[in-house]
This record gives C-alpha cells, structure tokens and sequence, in this order.
C-alpha cells in the first residue's frame, strides 16, 4: 500500500503591533490575536507586561516609534495607546496634545509608509451628547479637550491608505495589572466595573451619576471586534461598543446584581453634584448594528457582558475566548 507521507505545514501568522499591550483593551488583542490568524508583537511604555517579548516605546518620540516599527515590519498596527483621564487632559492640553495627536501621527506616518494596515482605537466621547444612538456617519462634536484630540487622531488615522478607526464607550473588564496599582502612562487608574467591584468588595458605596448615558463596552467583546477588523477589507469607522445604553448608576446597580452584591451599595448622584474639569456629554451611546453586520459579530450587553467577566473569576485567562456571536 501506498504510504502518504505527511509534510508539515507551516502556516505563516501575519504580524500584528498592539501598541498599549499593558492596557486593558492593548492586553486583551495580544491574548485573542493567535485565534484571529496574528503574531502579536507589543509595546508598553510605563508598566511592565509579563510578556518579556514587549518592546518599551514611548509614541510621542518619533525617531524611537519610526525605528521600531521598521524593525517590526507590521502587517497590521493597532493603536490603543493614549492619555484618557479627560479632566486631566483638559487641564494638561499640550501633553495630551502630544501623545494622542503627535504620536498618532509617528506611528501613522510610518504605518503609510511601510505599507501597514493602522486602526485607531478612538471614543463616544467624540460625539457632544446630544442627542445618543449615534452612529458612524454622525458628525463628532467633541466637549472637552481630550475628545477634541481623539478626533484630531482620528483625522491623522485616516490618511493611512489602509486604515480603521474603532470607537468603544465605557470599557471595562480585568485587567491583572490595574490591579496592581502600578500608574499607567494613560493616567487611567482602573476601569470602572473592576473599581466598583474593589468598592463592593469592601462594603463601601459607590456614588454614580445617574444623568450620563454610554454603551459600556467589554474589553474582550471589542477586542475580537478589532481583530475582525484587522482582516476586514478596506477602511473606515467602526462603532465596536456595548449594546447597552445605560447611566453610570445602572451599570453600577447591574455589576452589583451580577456578582451578588447589596445594591443598595450604589448611590445616585446628579452631574451637578460631580465637579468635573470637563463637561460630559449626556448621552454617548453609540449603536453598533452597522459594525455587526459589517464584521459579523455580536456585541454583547452590560448585563452579558458583566457575565462573561464574572465566568472568568477574576482572572484574564488566556484561554478564555467568548468568540463572536
Ligand atoms: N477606558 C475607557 O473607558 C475608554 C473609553 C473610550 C475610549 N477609550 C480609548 O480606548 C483606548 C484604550 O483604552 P484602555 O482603557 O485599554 O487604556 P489603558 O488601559 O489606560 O491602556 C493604555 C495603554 O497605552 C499605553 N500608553 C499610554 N501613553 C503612552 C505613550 N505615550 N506611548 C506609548 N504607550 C502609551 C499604556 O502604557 P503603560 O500602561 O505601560 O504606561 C497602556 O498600555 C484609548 O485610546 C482610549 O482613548 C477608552
């Protein structure tokens, strides 16, 4: 009998940068990355990743982040990389000015010229609010300063040949190294849902506002979402948040709910009540039904999303993948 020899095949990942692998969105796209057909090669900038392999960058140095990414060769880069603590953003201008819009343009002007793929990881928070459900042919109108260079980012993203942007609203998920307590360059602390649930944990209250509408995101559903986009031909915007369109109080009281604590840990307060340097916008939300039609994947709702986090225990399990739906 004739005997079939088997010939190993190697298959060939296609690379993929996420620069922020330390963040919580950054953490998630490097553990889903393999399942998606994608070698995940990381930067961090001020926390250190378990994963040795992470290159230390910094965006808003151009000859460090054109060096790299020569080196890397990327077929596709993702950029999750930014200061977000919005009122610190709106008192420290030029600094946000720098990492969100100058460092967006280090790592798009050499994506263009290396031929990469770049998706920009942007937010709700480009819209002003007023009106919610808004969706990717809405024309952003940004409150505060750190929305303001978000949409500057996105301007800078989309003059890469191949490019996407992605907006999420509120994300949340476990992220190991917040809860470390190591400062992250984004000037993030810890995501609301994980500092909630410290808060709970503690038999403390929460006070949240009742009268600011998001779509909370979780961070594993959008990560998958962003992959999908890696692979999706051609460019765009794509709205990758929670179908969720609830207060900040209604997610606390679902959290609350979900992992069976007393809701009556949760408080609302009023915006008036919350001094904030930047104005909120009231209603953020965003619908995702075109994103899912276009990617096929299934967004999931506060309520299953807080699920999915619940049945991981605390834990970012890298074998963990909720898949799309
Ligand atoms: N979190 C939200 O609720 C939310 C909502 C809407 C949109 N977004 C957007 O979503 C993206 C990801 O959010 P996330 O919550 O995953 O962020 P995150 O957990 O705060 O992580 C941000 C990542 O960016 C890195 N970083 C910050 N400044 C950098 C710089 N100058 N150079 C290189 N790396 C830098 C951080 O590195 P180190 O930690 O090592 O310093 C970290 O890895 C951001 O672009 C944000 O604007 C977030």
């Amino acid at each position: 009998m004739k005997r079939i020899r088997s010939v190993p095949v190697r298959v060939t990942m296609r690379r993929l940068l996420v620069v922020g692998a330390t963040g919580l969105v950054g953490s998630k796209l490097v553990k889903f990355a393999p399942n998606y057909g994608y070698e995940a090669l990381s930067t961090h900038n001020a926390r250190h990743p378990e994963d040795s392999k992470s290159f230390k960058l910094d965006i808003t140095d151009g000859e460090a982040t054109r060096m790299l990414l020569e080196e890397v060769k990327p077929e596709v880069i993702v950029n999750t990389a930014a200061l977000h603590n919005v009122d610190y953003c709106e008192t420290h201008q030029e600094e946000a000015h720098r990492v969100n819009v100058e460092g967006t343009a280090n790592l798009a002007d050499t994506a263009s010229k290396l031929g990469s793929r770049f998706i920009y990881v942007s937010t709700d928070y480009v819209f002003d609010g007023r009106t919610g459900h808004y969706s990717e042919s809405d024309v952003p109108n940004p409150l505060h300063y750190y929305a303001r260079t978000k949409v500057e980012g996105e301007a800078v993203a989309s003059k890469v040949p191949s490019y996407a942007i992605a907006r999420p609203s509120v994300i949340y998920g476990w992220n190991p190294l917040e809860a470390t307590g190591i400062p992250s360059s984004s000037g993030k602390t810890v995501n609301f849902a994980m500092y909630v649930l410290d808060k709970f944990g503690k038999n403390e209250t929460v006070k949240a506002v009742n009268d600011q509408f998001s779509s909370p995101t979780f961070a594993d559903n959008m990560a998958e979402a962003v992959l999908r986009i890696a692979s999706f031909d051609g460019s765009g915007i794509f709205h990758t948040a929670g179908r969720s369109c609830i207060s900040r109080y209604e997610f606390a009281l679902k959290i609350a709910e979900v992992f069976n604590y007393p809701t009556t840990l949760v408080q609302p307060v009023s915006s008036k009540d919350f001094k904030q340097a930047a104005e909120r916008p009231k209603n953020s939300c965003l619908s995702v039904d075109d994103t899912e039609r276009e990617l096929g994947v299934r967004f999931l709702t506060a309520e299953e999303g807080l699920r999915e986090m619940k049945s991981q225990g605390g834990t970012n399990d890298p074998t963990h993948s909720i898949g799309s739906r």
